[in-house]
């Protein structure tokens, strides 16, 4: 199955994007893109974009650089760990993230009752993955959670280092907003019930780098079964496919990610602001045949073999309170969502799977 892809152009050069309020009718197409961006979500947890201000060299220039940086030793890498700041920023080597399906007994019992050809791989310990935690975005100067006052952690010999980060963060930020727009009208809300809730969120730009030389079997598994705990996740193209998604309908599908596309994925956020309306995507990523095929081209054309994911987490603001939005509140299930600041979610969330400054669990 091929997800389909929304293009974001016709909603950013419409007079849509200057309306207020939610009152959005849906008269002509645009209305209809709304709620297809929300249907999408709420089906698959996924959603493909593309987006004209993302362009393929943007994700290419972040790549490579992110491809050049892995490639140094661990002992250079190591150079940019923070333990002592929980690993909110530069490197977490790989080993030190635990997937939840590992932890989590209420999943694993979930796991083992799925149809056979739908079950997720089962890792059998910590992810064999790095990731680099980079913040985007400004941050409030008052708020009862204080990230530790940490400085961005900038690897030596790489001057474009900053730039580059920056840039595709915010182009990736830009392109969330939108989708979240886009989806607030899809759902009957107002344009602005998702992304006045992001402003000076805890945005991370926190690629994972997996060393296929070392870790290239088919059937490694890089990012165990689990889901996102923040609002939106969204990734550039990878040069390596691997990434697993569960339908709403507990269908297993295998993410073909078109050039020059964007991914964005379900979090546990937005499944609280919508009582479980639209639910947390699971997902894994996993070294499959196809994987190997694009393991043996770039290996022909001599191309890097660290697989790199450009994964940027955004949130719903620390201090802002989860709880059902608009007419959600009035749903059934909204009692399972009780009102919750975003900020001690995350710390409560976080606290189950080894980590404290991560966007992902
Ligand atoms: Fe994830």
């Amino acid at each position: 199955m091929d997800l389909p892809v929304i293009d974001l152009a016709p909603y950013l050069s419409s007079s849509i994007g200057e309306k207020t309020g939610g009152d959005e009718d849906g008269t002509g197409g645009l209305g209809e893109l709304c709620r297809e961006v929300s249907r999408i979500l709420r089906e698959t947890g996924a959603l493909l974009v593309k987006d004209p201000r993302c362009t393929v060299e943007d994700n290419d220039r972040f790549l490579d650089m992110m491809e050049k940086y892995f490639e140094r030793p661990s002992e250079f890498k190591r150079l940019q760990e923070r333990p002592n700041l929980h690993y909110q920023v530069g490197v977490t080597p790989e080993g030190v993230e635990i997937p939840r399906s590992l932890v989590d007994e209420e999943m694993q019992g979930k796991l083992r009752a799925m149809p056979k050809e739908f079950q997720p791989s089962i890792p059998m310990g910590p992810d064999p993955k790095w990731r680099y935690m980079w913040r985007v975005g400004p941050r409030p100067s008052n708020t009862h959670f204080q990230e530790l006052n940490s400085e961005p952690v900038i690897p030596e010999g790489f001057p474009e280092w900053k730039d580059t980060m920056d840039s595709w963060g915010h182009k990736m930020i830009s392109a969330i907003e939108v989708v979240a727009e886009m989806a607030a009208i899809g759902f009957g809300l107002p344009k602005d019930a998702f992304t006045s809730l992001m402003k000076q969120g805890p945005h991370l730009l926190a690629p994972t780098g997996s060393d296929l030389r070392c870790h290239g079997q088919e059937g490694t598994v890089f990012a165990g079964y689990h889901y996102d705990l923040n609002f939106l996740t969204i990734h550039g193209r990878s040069r390596f496919p691997g990434l697993n998604i569960w339908l709403r309908n507990g269908q297993k599908v295998e993410v073909k990610v078109p050039v020059g596309c964007l991914l964005i994925q379900t979090g546990k956020q937005i499944e609280w602001l919508t009582a479980g309306d639209c639910i947390a995507g699971m997902h894994e990523v996993v070294v499959t045949s196809r994987t190997i095929d694009a393991i043996k081209l770039a290996s022909e054309q001599n191309r890097s073999l660290w697989r790199v994911s450009s994964t940027l987490f955004a949130h719903i603001a620390s201090d802002a309170v989860l709880k059902p939005l608009g007419h959600f509140a009035e749903s059934p299930l909204a009692s399972k969502y009780p009102p919750i600041c975003a900020g001690e979610f995350v710390e409560e969330e976080l606290a189950v799977i080894n980590l404290k400054g991560n966007g992902e669990s």
